[in-house]
């Protein structure tokens, strides 16, 4: 019963969470976000503190750059809710994640949950 507690409470302690990151398309790949997530994980790690996110589909091999590991993954249902296909082959995320979730079917675009742990490991 300890045990479960405390993992409960190290799951959930309070730590910094990446709401939000985007580049303009025409200035994509040029390095901003990179900037950007060096700037957010130094300042997470001079607090030891662990950060989570959830990655779409284009930040994800950047959050995995940067040391974030897989956690869980969002399968939305896009074709079968909304009947959208994808039609112009862009990136829905079905490689993502693969090694926790396998590949995600055609339809589905995935989201991956993911988390940085804390410098200091014992956080
Ligand atoms: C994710 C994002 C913020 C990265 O910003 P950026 O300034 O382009 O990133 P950088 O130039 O520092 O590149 C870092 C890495 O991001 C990844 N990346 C950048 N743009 C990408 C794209 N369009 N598709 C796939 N991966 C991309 C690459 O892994 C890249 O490394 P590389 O050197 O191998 O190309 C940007 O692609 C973006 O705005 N995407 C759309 C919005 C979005 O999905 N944001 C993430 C929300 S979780």
């Amino acid at each position: 019963m300890i045990c479960s507690l405390h993992e409960a409470l190290r799951t959930l302690t309070c730590c910094p969470v990446l709401s939000l990151l985007a580049c303009n398309p025409t200035r994509q790949r040029l390095g901003a976000g990179s900037a950007l997530l060096q700037w957010g994980v130094e300042l997470a790690d001079s607090l030891s503190l662990p950060t989570r996110l959830e990655a779409s589909p284009s930040g994800y091999g950047a959050y995995k750059k940067f040391g974030y590991e897989d956690i869980d993954v969002v399968d939305l249902k896009v074709t079968e809710t909304w009947g959208v296909t994808n039609s112009a082959g862009s990136n829905w995320g079905a490689n993502n994640a693969i090694s926790l979730a396998g590949r995600a079917p055609d339809g589905v675009m995935r989201t991956v949950i993911m988390r940085r742990p804390a410098k200091d490991a014992s956080v």
